[in-house]
């Protein structure tokens, strides 16, 4: 195909897409993988259809706010303190669409919801009476 073709496929894709898809790709590479790769401490391994499939049912809204609050072995935004939501987000779609989903970049909406989740959930993780 002629270079330019290339280039103009691109954009009709879409830079942000495909750029989101990279970046979350990268994200996962750099902080998830050394426990999602090999399935350290029970972390669902990347590519494992069946330990995802009840994972990825839960959504995208409430998956993606429990992974970054943490849950038992899962470190708190993948023991990086300053990923944000939005690269963590990146990060659990490039892994759900490697495991039998396909989550689409979280938009403004989904995002608010994801933080309202965040906010829920910390406040279940604080009481001790939950
Ligand atoms: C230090 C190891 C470690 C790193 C790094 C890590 N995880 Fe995990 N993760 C785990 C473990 C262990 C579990 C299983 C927790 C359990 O259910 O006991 C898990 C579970 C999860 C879950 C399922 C949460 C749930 O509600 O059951 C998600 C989503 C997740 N990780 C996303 C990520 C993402 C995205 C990253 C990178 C930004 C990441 N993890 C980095 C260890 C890790």
């Amino acid at each position: 195909m002629q270079k330019w073709l290339l280039s103009l496929a691109a954009l009709i894709v879409g830079f942000s897409g495909v750029s989101a898809f990279a970046k979350g790709e990268k994200i996962a590479q750099q902080v998830c993988m050394a426990c999602h790769a090999s399935g350290v401490d029970k972390a669902p391994k990347i590519g494992d259809r069946e330990q995802w499939a009840p994972l990825i049912a839960e959504g995208q809204v409430i998956l993606t706010a429990h992974g970054y609050v943490g849950v038992r072995g899962m470190p708190p935004k993948g023991g990086k303190p300053d990923l944000t939501i939005e690269d963590f987000s990146a990060a659990l779609n490039h892994m759900v669409s490697k495991s039998g989903g396909h989550w689409k970049k979280a938009d403004k909406v989904t995002l608010e919801a994801i933080k309202n989740e965040i906010l829920a959930r910390e406040i279940v993780q604080k009481n001790p009476n939950k």
